[in-house]
Formats: C-alpha cells, sequence, structure tokens
C-alpha cells in the first residue's frame, strides 16, 4: 500500500495558511483552542523583560531574534558553558547517517513511505477485537458493538512483549489511545445541533483505549491482530476506573454518583502517554474541558474560576453529550470535570484491571507522561500540559522501583513530587516543587490543602512563576545520550518570547533538549538549549542544531516522539506543515556530524496526523497510528478514502511498517 501510490487518489491541497488549524480538528480534538484567548493570564515573568535584560547588547529582537541568538551566541554568557543554548554545526566523525532517501512533502492520500519499506494495515475502527464483535458496519452502529471494535482516533501506541519481561519483538500486546471522535466522519448526514442518543453513546465507547494482541512471522513482514485473544481488552468513556494519590476522595472530587471521591466512570481525550519500567501503560487526558457544559450556571465561584483556568464551556457543549448525560452538565454535577484531566494506568497484561488515574501527577490538559529511573532508583515522570502560555512538569516518586517486586511498583505513582519547569534566559531551569504550604501555594492564596494543589495544577504553576511554553506536548529521556527532549507544537499567540521560547509569533513549533543536572532525572535544576526550530529551513528563523539547511527536510508542528536504539528522534507532527503538505514522520539524529539532519521518513493520508510512532525492541518493526485521516471532509463529502481506497470513508487506523528491501532490516539504518 505504501509505495504504491496511485496517481488517481492524489489530492491537491491548496497551501494551509501558517497558523490556522483544521477547523474540524481544532473543535473536535481540543474544543477549538486557538480560535480563543489562551487562558493563562497569570502574571509570570514573561521574556520580554529578561531578553531585554539580557541580550539587549545584541539586539536580539530588532534583528530578528533566533537568527541574532545563534549568530551571537559566541558573546553570551551561556555560551561559555558546555551547554549553550544553541550552538554552531560542529563536524564530528562519530555521527552515523540515516541509511534511507528522504521522501518529498506531498498530499497523497496514503501512507508514503522511503523507498525500501512497506505498510500492511494492522488494525482500524470497527474492526472486532472482543467475543461476540460483529465486523464493523458503517451503517448498522451501536454503543454495545463499538466498545467491543477497536475505538476511534488512535494516537500514541505502545507494545507490551510477551511473555512478560521479554524483549520479544515479534509478538505482545499492543496498546492504543482513543483520544476523541470525529462524528461528522463516523455518522451519516449528523446534525451537529440534534446528535441522538447512539450517536452519543456510540463516540462515548469509541474513546479511550484498546489492548489487542498483535504478532509478527518469524521471517519478518507486517504484524497482524488476534482478534479473540483474552488479552484484548477495550477501555471507553464509560469502564469504571479508580482515583487514588493526594487528591483522591476530596470533596471537589465527590459527585452525586459518587459520594466518595474515588470512582469515575471513563478516560476522555487521551492523547499520548507512556510505559512504566514494570510494563504497564500510562495515558494522560488531554483535551477534558470540551465534553462539559454550563459553566454559567456553576454557582460557587471558586470551582467556576478553577473551571476557567481549563476553558470550561461556558454555554452548551459543542458535542452536546450533556444533553443525555447529567455528568457532563455543571449546572447539575459542577465537580465532574474534576474527575478527568489525569494521568491513567492501566495494567495490559492484566484483564481484570481496574484503570488509576494518579491525581499525585497533577491534573491538566496532559498530553502524555513518559517515564524514567533516576540515579537512586525512584521514578521520573515527565507530562506537557498542551495549551498556549502552559507549562510542563516533572513528577518523581517517593518510593524506589524494585525490578523484582512488581506489587510494589504498582503503587509507586500514588507518592511523589510533582514539580513544573521554570527556564532561565540564562540557558538554566529549575523544578519547582508544587508542595503545599511551601511559597506560594498556601490557604491564603486559595490552596487549602495538597490535594487542592493537584486538582488545579495550573492555579499553582501560575502562583510559583512557571515558564509559559509554545504547547508542550511529548516530553522523553533519550535513552542514549540521556537527554530530555520537549516537543512544543506550535503558537501563534505568542507576542512575546519567554525563556526557551524564543520566537515571536511561533506558527511552527521547536524542540528543547533539557540536560538534568549530573544527568540525573531526580535533580532539580536543568539546563536546557534549542534543538530545533521547527519550519521552512530556507526561513532565517528557523535553526537545525546547527545543521547545513538545505539538506533538511521541512517540518512543522512536532507532536508525539520516539528514539530508536542509536538514540535518534523519531518525530511525528500534527499540524500546519511550511510547505502545506501531509503531516510526516521525520527522523533525526541527535549526536555527532549528523546530528539535527531532519529527514522525512513517511507522511500520512490527507486530513491526518502522525500518531504513535511506535518502534519495537528490535527496531525491525515501526508502528504509525493514522489519526483522524479526512479531517476537515464529512461522510456526505470526504477528503480521504484511506485506507480502503475506491469511494470508500476514512477510518482511523494503525499501519505496520517493515523494510522489504534486502539488506539491514533495521529501520532507518
Ligand atoms: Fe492531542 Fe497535544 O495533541
Ligand atoms: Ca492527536
Ligand atoms: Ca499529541
Ligand atoms: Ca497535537
Amino acid at each position: 500500500m505504501a509505495s504504491n501510490l496511485d496517481p488517481h487518489r492524489r489530492i491537491e491541497l491548496p497551501l494551509l495558511q501558517v497558523g490556522r488549524g483544521n477547523h474540524k480538528s481544532c473543535r473536535w480534538g481540543c474544543g477549538d483552542a486557538c480560535s480563543k484567548e489562551p487562558p493563562n493570564r497569570s502574571g509570570n515573568e514573561t521574556y520580554a523583560a529578561v531578553v531585554e535584560r539580557a541580550l539587549s547588547r545584541r539586539s536580539f529582537l530588532a534583528a530578528g531574534g533566533v537568527g541574532a541568538l545563534v549568530l551571537g551566541a559566541a558573546a553570551s554568557p551561556a555560551e561559555a558553558s558546555e551547554y549553550p543554548p544553541v550552538g554552531p554545526y560542529r563536524p564530528n566523525p562519530t555521527g552515523r547517517r540515516l541509511a534511507f532517501t528522504p521522501i518529498e512533502p506531498n498530499n497523497v492520500d496514503d501512507v508514503v513511505l522511503a523507498e525500501g519499506y512497506d505498510d500492511r494495515i494492522l488494525i482500524a475502527w470497527g474492526d472486532p477485537i472482543r467475543p461476540g464483535a460483529p465486523e464493523f458496519d458503517f451503517d448498522a452502529q451501536s454503543p454495545a458493538d463499538q466498545a467491543r471494535q477497536f475505538g476511534y482516533n488512535n494516537d500514541y501506541l505502545a507494545f507490551f512483549p510477551l511473555p512478560w519481561w521479554s524483549a520479544n519483538s515479534f509478538i505482545g500486546l499492543l496498546w492504543a489511545n482513543h483520544e476523541y471522535t470525529n462524528p461528522e466522519l463516523m455518522f451519516r448526514n449528523y446534525d451537529e445541533d440534534n446528535p441522538t442518543r447512539d450517536q452519543v453513546d456510540i463516540q462515548i465507547q469509541a474513546h479511550g483505549g484498546s489492548i489487542v494482541l498483535i504478532q509478527r512471522g518469524k521471517r519478518g513482514g507486517p504484524f497482524r491482530h488476534r482478534p479473540l485473544s483474552r488479552y484484548n481488552r477495550r477501555i471507553t468513556g464509560t469502564t469504571p476506573m479508580r482515583l487514588d494519590g493526594p487528591a483522591a476522595g476530596d470533596d471537589l472530587l465527590k459527585t452525586s454518583r459518587d459520594p466518595s471521591g474515588r470512582r469515575v466512570r471513563g478516560m476522555l481525550n487521551n492523547c499520548a502517554g507512556g510505559v512504566t519500567p514494570w510494563g504497564t501503560v500510562l495515558t494522560g487526558e488531554e483535551n477534558f474541558h470540551q465534553y462539559f457544559a454550563n459553566l454559567d450556571a456553576v454557582t460557587d465561584e471558586r470551582v467556576r474560576a478553577w473551571h476557567e483556568r481549563y476553558v470550561l464551556p461556558e454555554g452548551e457543549s459543542d458535542r452536546k453529550w450533556e444533553r443525555y448525560h447529567d455528568r457532563f452538565d455543571l449546572a447539575k454535577e459542577p465537580n465532574e470535570p474534576f474527575r478527568f484531566g489525569w494521568v491513567v494506568e492501566i495494567d495490559p497484561y492484566d484483564p481484570d484491571f481496574t484503570p488509576r488515574k494518579h491525581t499525585a501527577l497533577g491534573r491538566v490538559k496532559h498530553e502524555g507522561a513518559t517515564t524514567t529511573l533516576t540515579r537512586d532508583k525512584r521514578v521520573a515522570v515527565y507530562t506537557g500540559d498542551d495549551e498556549r502560555f502552559e507549562y510542563f512538569y516533572k513528577f518523581v516518586t517517593k518510593g524506589r522501583y524494585r525490578w523484582w517486586d512488581r506489587k510494589h511498583n504498582l503503587g509507586l505513582l500514588e507518592k511523589g513530587t510533582l514539580y513544573v519547569a521554570k527556564l532561565s534566559d540564562d540557558g538554566t531551569g529549575k523544578w519547582i516543587p508544587l508542595r503545599h504550604g511551601r511559597g506560594p501555594l498556601t490557604a491564603a492564596n486559595g490552596f487549602a490543602s495538597q490535594a487542592e494543589v493537584q486538582i488545579n495544577t495550573r492555579g499553582a504553576g501560575d502562583l510559583v512563576g512557571a515558564t509559559k511554553m509554545d504547547r508542550p506536548e511529548d516530553i522523553q529521556r533519550n535513552p542514549v545520550n540521556g537527554r530530555i527532549y520537549v516537543n512544543l507544537t506550535n503558537n501563534t499567540a505568542r507576542t512575546a518570547p519567554d525563556p526557551g521560547n524564543p520566537r515571536v509569533p511561533n506558527p511552527f513549533g521547536h524542540v528543547l533538549e533539557l540536560r538534568e543536572d549530573g544527568d540525573d532525572p531526580g535533580a532539580t535544576s536543568f539546563r536546557w538549549r534549542i534543538f530545533l526550530l521547527c519550519g521552512d529551513p530556507a526561513d532565517p528563523d528557523t535553526y537545525f542544531a546547527g545543521y547545513p539547511k538545505e539538506l533538511v527536510s521541512p517540518i512543522g508542528s512536532p507532536d508525539n516522539m520516539t528514539f530508536d536504539n542509536e538514540g535518534n528522534i523519531w518525530l511525528a507532527t500534527d499540524g500546519t506543515q511550511p510547505t502545506g503538505g501531509n503531516n510526516g514522520l521525520f527522523a533525526c539524529p541527535t549526536k555527532g556530524s549528523e546530528r539535527g539532519h531532519v529527514q522525512l521518513f513517511a507522511t500520512v493520508p490527507v486530513g491526518a496526523e502522525t500518531c504513535g510512532p511506535l518502534l519495537t525492541r528490535d527496531n525491525r518493526s515501526l508502528f504509525i497510528a493514522v489519526q483522524h485521516p479526512g479531517e476537515g471532509g464529512t461522510v456526505e463529502e470526504p477528503t480521504s478514502h484511506w485506507p480502503d481506497g475506491g469511494d470508500s470513508l476514512p477510518r482511523p487506523a494503525v499501519t505496520s511498517i517493515w523494510r522489504s528491501a534486502e539488506g539491514d532490516p533495521t529501520i532507518g539504518q
């Protein structure tokens, strides 16, 4: 499918206007956040003053920002350190080249791969995975069927080898997030003013996640899924879950259906995630606000203010679930939204596991949650809050990881310290603990307890002066060089720089590279520098770790990421591309003379976002979750026919990629 491009399936899109998203994607993905005022009105110091103070001698702003920062870096005190905010290109013979020829940006309605690779659909929306589930029938959907079929809009992917604790790259459990739904692509003649109860309930069941057994033949080729494995499971918007950690049981988490404040039904808008060292998945509830309605009816002023900080709709919601389910109506259940916006842990090896919402990790619009161990074997979890001018966080457990004691490990994320990042203009940064009673986090400032700090994490970040970022998406530690990479997808509303966010505005996003002090993820301070400033390489405001720009693929809106065994970063995009082409998957070395050499490996169909990406342990299989193909169209006027082709309607699907050409089967090597 991948390399056999059918010219009849080409769809030319007009060049996208920079800074304006796809309306449908914005609407259902994040509740049209970019068309509204950013919610962060805190008075945290902006970078304007800092930049003027630190860089006035180099006229940073007047000379066009980034160019001046790069060229003038030699004069900067930070440049004198071994970890300057940006650096020139330094040839280094240790850099290994990626072994594929980058593809050109395009608008092909298919998955397009570098030469020598092939792909096959592994699983798509509606495919049966549980006993009794019927084959997908677009015109005969039901909530009960959807609860046993693969959900909609696959995003984050993870692979759990079988047996547990093995390094098997041939058989294992695939986890997929189902972030949100596109009703205009799921139902014929969808009337957004009058969705039916069935349409609402099908969508609730299409959210959540899936666990499905997948297997690859010993001789290679694609993975296939096993429809009836006992491991196969659907988690949906109604699956019973448990709240744990410091906020569990707090009055603000109690509702009329749950007077304990400890039991929730379902998870919503799970975007990215992470895998724990003990083999569970963490999945982040992101744009949960859009599912709730009628903030105007909330009478408790504090509750209303806290909901405002998370931009809950004042009147009816776009999805209108509140018409059929009281819990989505703030007039009836003002506390229900406090039970969303968490990181959820699920054990894929235990089909009866009750998912746990960990309040210790804070309540924000979590993109993902990626883990690593500290020097003293505690667990650090990095997580971003994806909205313009929001913060990024690190959680460090109180207890230590014990490789021999899984039961103990399953309790680790209940206790620990949540930190928020504050960056300085000199290339240093601090992790500020959000601890009740410390600094401004006191009752006098509206926080009566640690539970409240966890529930209104954004408000706590405001008080401690965290740095306002350009939409923090995935944050991960590179297992080879130990550095932390932060994808900042874009921010067209930025009018003044903040430390680590130098471009004004920032339509194509950037990537930061952090080094924890002592290379210890348990550290409370770090140094940061710019790794990439995305966009058209011909644009002087772009930067690719100093790599010669004429050799770099244009890239915009970095979102998900993964690393291969060489420490190369694989960046998936979601949003406007500088060329107007489809979203893609880019690989880029992080060390040596190839550092910064961004190369386009794959593109996804029209309207789709590149999600996953996931490499098996042997790096011989790659999965891309193709999310919302055809977004921007409708059932009546589809803009994509992927993956089934012909006149079919688009379906989100996961595709399994392998190297089909002779030679080393390792992806990209
Ligand atoms: Fe769902 Fe932050 O992307
Ligand atoms: Ca997404
Ligand atoms: Ca994302
Ligand atoms: Ca995104």
